[in-house]
């Protein structure tokens, strides 16, 4: 039995028999938490119609009859009602009844409270249900009201635990979210999120009403006057109540918007398109993240999903000529630099991955104008080197840690503060690595525990060129140390211990930016200044190798795949398939905007095992996921090593892989710095089997593509962020030869 179904109040008093408060005693009446309701209500009708419509036992006239030995009061009147019905209910509570009220307003109830009971007062437990309806009245009450809506409840310090507890269960009994937070807060939120808008609607609807063509107004207001104007049919009583309740912090933020709204005005009047352009796509862009908030978290249908499982079926053979989206690091770089730069980047190509997005977003934030993206174009209005403004907010990066540590070299030039935050796995990933180099320089860089996210950087700090030595092979960390170099006294430079990925070198020289390769040692000055160029973003070598592995090892297959990047510093999942036997070859080579591209066209082969080049490992450091699914499919033995890195991206790779292959029947074990696996040649098969992606983009993708010589059924969990840097990848995988369907977790 839950722990809700347990749950029983006695004797329950139901002060305004409106929509709210009839809804919630409908709703606990129907799950069994009550036995016996009393109302009142001012409409003698109301109260008889709550009487046959079962959802009260009793009523009074004498709204202090209904409270005497009620166990819980709920008032659910007007705000500015609240104080004259605690007046007269006062001398006819019992020792131990908890009251409760769900007015819109926190502060004016809480002094009411104080003033009527007197300050201290325990047993009040002020609540607010976020949830309505089109409809009012006892009529209207619906028992589902509250399912998966938010209630806040706003606790003082001297309210009682137990009354809390209460009220809090009697939420939740009837499957509402309850969150908690200070009076304070409640009224500032609501204040912005609903009274506002309210305030507009009518002011709005008045100012057209009143205009002496009003009548041509309404005749010709569609969906947008609809729209918006919808909430200024609300009852006009309850707005007046809720605005002066609540005049401190509805005058802030209305202050607030005025100031905003000259601003846009003062744009128009100057014909700044380029403000405008600002505000609206900020605007559209914020909208839209709501719309999926929303979408995740229905208003009217509980939330049922939290994650996606692939359920891939053995497979055919792959066959077709398709483009995968565009690559993942030059986008990230396309909007750092766009918006860095003086005039206006148009790119193409651009990769609408969750990723990359992040970044785009955090210059947004940054007050950066960035048009887009429309089906992979973005138009990016740069502001220059000195041109960022602080956030808001704290940058939220979601799972992309190349975000996160590119930024972190930028942020550290910047006159403002700022912090970074990630996901679950972003906020296990080592940002040490960044911080270290950048504190040699003179940022102040502080990380949470182990090096770990969120990461403060400090403004205003003079940063110095140093000489730095890479530890590890990584691009991030090279292209995080050169962004700031950008801002830094002097010269930067940096010695890698071997070649990896170079799009930071070759963007800053494609924006007109001098930076000197000698070996394996890169070095810039800062002082100069990024010029707008154009960007067309090649396919991502790293998507593509999916497809590359899944043709290798599906007897019969032949695809092309278009555009795809294939810069030397990124090409080593070809030289390792091609080693390994695969039938790979490289069409139409050119060079795109200092990116050299072909289109390539895999057809299946006998895999043979090999040991991996240790130099090919920074060359293919995210394709290891599915070269080891290539590997299982060879004849004999695969050697990884050199690959620690693995251990760190977005989850332990080597780990996840292993044990994944070992579900599937496939003989892997992991080492310190890579794995051992033994292929199982021309006419093995992987098992069936249930994987854990460990929310990890490249994991999920390797399995499915598995499931090319699968034997049976391959599950694979949690692989929601495949959406990071392949969106799409469902329906391009099934149109060229997967069997993947899509299943909603519980
Ligand atoms: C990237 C560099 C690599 C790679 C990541 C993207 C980049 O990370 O794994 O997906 O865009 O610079 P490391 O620098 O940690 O090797």
């Amino acid at each position: 039995m839950s722990k809700e179904s347990s749950f029983f109040i006695p004797r329950i008093a139901v002060i305004g028999l409106g929509l709210i408060g009839c809804s919630w005693v409908k709703a606990l009446r129907s799950r069994g938490c009550v036995g016996q309701v009393s109302g009142f209500d001012r409409n003698l009708d109301s109260m008889q119609e709550a009487l046959a419509l079962g959802i009260v036992d009793h009523w009074s006239e004498q709204v202090a009859e209904v409270v005497v030995d009620a166990d819980l009061v709920i008032i659910s009147v007007p705000i500015l009602a609240i104080r004259p019905v605690l007046e007269s209910i006062a001398a006819s509570i019992g020792p131990r009844t908890v009251l409760t009220d769900v007015g819109s307003v926190k502060g004016a109830v809480a002094e009411a409270v104080d003033d009527v009971f007197g300050a201290g007062f325990n047993r009040f437990v002020l609540g607010h249900p976020i949830a309505g309806s089109e409809r009012s009245g006892v009529s209207a009450a619906d028992e589902n009201l509250y399912c998966r809506h938010k209630v806040i409840v706003t606790p003082q310090e001297h309210t009682d635990p137990a009354a809390l507890r209460m009220v809090i269960r009697a939420w939740q009994a009837v499957d509402a979210d309850v969150e908690s937070m200070t009076v304070a807060h409640h009224d500032q939120v609501l204040a912005a999120t609903s009274h506002l808008p309210h305030l507009l609607a009518y002011s709005l609807v008045d100012t057209l009403a009143n205009n002496h063509e009003n009548k041509e107004i309404f005749n010709y207001a569609a969906g947008g006057f609809r729209d918006f104007t919808r909430i200024a049919a609300s009852s006009p009583e309850m707005w007046r109540d809720i605005f002066s309740a609540n005049r401190e912090h509805l005058l802030a933020t209305l202050d607030l918007f005025n100031k905003d709204l000259q601003y846009l005005r003062a744009a128009i009047a100057g014909n700044d398109t380029t403000t405008m352009m600002g505000v609206l796509t900020r605007a559209k862009a914020a909208r839209d993240h709501f719309t999926k908030i929303l979408a995740r978290r229905a208003f009217v249908e509980p939330m049922k999903t939290s994650s996606i499982a692939y359920l891939a079926a053995p497979g055919q053979a792959l066959t077709g000529t398709f483009r995968v989206p565009g690559d993942k690091s030059i986008s990230h770089r396309s909007i750092m630099l766009g918006s860095l730069a003086n005039g206006v980047t148009e790119v193409s190509g651009f990769l609408e991955g969750e990723d990359s997005l992040a970044t785009l977003q955090a210059f947004r934030d940054m007050g950066v104008v960035i048009e887009g993206p429309h089906r992979g174009r973005v138009t990016i209005h740069g502001v220059g080197l000195r041109g960022l403004q602080a956030p808001p907010n704290a940058l939220y990066l979601g799972n992309s840690g190349t975000s996160m540590r590119l930024l972190a070299g930028l942020m550290a030039g910047q006159a403002f503060d700022v912090e970074m935050t990630g996901d679950e796995s972003l906020s296990k990933r080592p940002m040490g690595r960044v911080a270290d180099p950048l504190r040699l320089m003179g940022a102040v860089v502080e990380t949470a525990e182990a090096g770990r996210p969120p990461l403060h950087v400090k403004g205003g700090s003079a940063l110095k060129g140093i000489h730095y030595d890479l530890p590890m092979a990584s691009a991030q960390v090279k292209s995080c140390v050169l962004l700031a170099g950008l801002y830094a006294d002097g010269e930067t430079s940096i010695t890698e211990p071997a070649p990896t990925r170079d799009h930071t070198e070759r963007m800053l020289r494609g924006f007109g930016y001098d930076v000197q390769v000698e070996g394996n040692k890169v070095t810039l000055k800062s002082g100069g200044e990024l010029t707008a160029t154009s960007i067309d973003v090649p396919a991502d070598i790293s998507s593509a190798a999916f497809f590359m592995v899944g043709a290798s090892i599906a007897p019969g297959s032949d695809i092309t795949l278009q555009h795809v990047g294939i810069n030397p510093t990124r090409v080593g999942v070809i030289n390792i398939l091609r080693a390994m036997g695969g039938n790979i070859e490289l069409l139409n080579e050119r060079e795109v905007g200092g990116e050299p591209v072909a289109d390539i066209r895999i057809r299946s082969a006998q895999l043979k095992g090999i040991r991996i080049p240790e130099d090919q490992v920074p060359l293919a450091i995210d394709e290891f996921p599915a070269l080891f699914i290539a590997a299982a499919c060879a004849e004999g033995e695969t050697v990884l090593t050199g690959a620690e890195e693995l251990r760190v991206k977005e989850s332990d790779r080597i780990q996840s892989m292993v044990d994944g292959l070992n579900i599937l029947g496939v003989k892997a074990e992991g080492t310190h710095d890579g794995a051992i696996i033994q292929g199982f040649g021309g006419n093995g098969a992987f098992g069936g089997g249930e994987i854990e992606s460990h929310g990890d983009h490249r994991i999920a993708m390797s399995f499915a593509m598995a499931s090319l010589r699968g034997s049976a059924q391959i599950r694979i969990l949690d692989c929601a962020n495949v959406a990071t840097s392949f969106p799409g990848f469902v329906e391009l995988a099934s149109g060229a030869g997967l069997q993947l369907s899509v299943q909603e977790e519980a």
